[in-house]
């Protein structure tokens, strides 16, 4: 088939409980490979739906706007990657791709997770490729790598592989949604200007920071602790390596050169004001990605009581509670 389909795809966000932060060589870059292993919970509330469909020529619109910057050139490179992968030549037809971002009004919440993800989903349907999710997870993390985590639903472990080619750095399903019943905080701050992107940040890390070595090196061993916890459903143990994850990475920006950081004070008022719940009996865990907002791990009872009351703080905007999210899922509509 050298034509296109048309095709739509849904996938849900996620958030790192272990964090990737920083990419170790590979050759070429585009295979975006991962310096740290990650873990992640999907959640329900936030997701983006793709459709991948024929054109005269290429076009990229988000959420009703037409783009042709680079979220655009970045858009069709996956197409283009996905064409080669689905074992066609020749040029690519030209597509349009419509991207609707289900997520808070201008939360400022990351959405390339859910993005690639479902980009790389509704494109290689619409081309007629092999549908089978690690090597689409591959496929999805050269796009972004938190996206290889977004093509199923409950907690997904993204290792980083040893391959220079990068095949067994694929995302797997550890638990689905319905393993455990806990909730993740989005705790909306009030957002300044992003001050480096993370692909910026995590170079600027990984070169400057003395502190970006031990990050690397205990990787592995918090998302095997993580795994365990998870497991036998210990959110104490869970949260603390969530925690521990979470505060070396953005230790490790810190002490870059020179020195960055996403958090704005809300971020910090939150993260205290999380520590002093939990001493008081309502247990959550603080994780923080490439913004100022805080994203709290919490068990289902807890989280009505803790977002009235991380709700409140001056600064915070809005509370979102997620439970866990479902897989990815695509269809092919003609
Ligand atoms: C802090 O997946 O956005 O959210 O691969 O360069 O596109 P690229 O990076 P991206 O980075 C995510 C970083 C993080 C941690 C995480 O999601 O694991």
């Amino acid at each position: 088939m050298s034509t296109l389909r048309t095709a739509r795809a849904v996938a849900h966000s996620n958030i790192a409980l272990c964090k990737y932060w920083g990419k170790r060589a590979s050759d070429p870059p585009s295979l975006n490979l991962p310096a740290t292993g990650s873990l992640s919970l999907t959640l329900d509330a936030l997701w983006t739906e793709t459709e991948v469909a024929p054109a005269a020529q290429d076009r990229f619109e988000l959420d009703g706007a037409v783009h042709a910057d680079d979220a655009a050139r970045k858009v069709f490179a996956q197409l283009d990657r996905l064409w080669r992968a689905a074992g066609h030549g020749g040029a690519r037809p030209a597509a349009a791709v419509r991207s609707v971002n289900h997520l808070p009004t201008a939360a400022g919440l990351a959405s390339s997770a859910s993005g690639f993800a479902a980009l790389t989903l509704a494109g290689m349907a619409a081309m007629g490729g092999a549908m089978e999710r690690g090597p689409l997870s591959a496929l999805a993390r050269q796009g972004s790598g938190s996206a290889a985590r977004s093509l199923w639903g409950g907690f997904v472990r993204l290792d980083r592989g040893v391959r220079p080619d990068g095949e067994d750095c694929v995302a797997r399903p550890l638990f689905p949604a319905n393993h455990w019943d806990v909730r993740l905080l989005v705790v909306q701050t009030t957002s300044g200007k992003k001050a480096i992107g993370s692909t910026a940040g995590m170079e600027r890390s990984r070169t400057t920071s003395p502190y970006y070595a031990a990050w690397v090196d205990g990787s592995d061993a918090d998302l095997d602790r993580a795994q365990q916890a998870l497991a036998a459903r210990d959110l104490a143990t869970l949260g603390a390596v969530v925690e521990h994850s979470c505060f070396k990475m953005h230790a490790c920006m810190l002490a870059s050169q020179p020195p960055f950081s996403y958090w704005n004070g809300t971020t910090l008022e939150v993260v205290r004001a999380l520590w002093a719940a939990r001493e008081a009996g309502l247990a959550g865990y603080a994780t923080i990605d490439a913004g100022p907002h805080v994203k709290v791990l919490c068990e289902a009872a807890t989280a009505p009581a803790l977002a009235k009351r991380l709700g409140e703080l001056p600064g915070v905007v809005a509370v979102q509670t997620c439970a866990p999210g479902p897989d990815a899922s695509h269809e092919v509509l003609s």
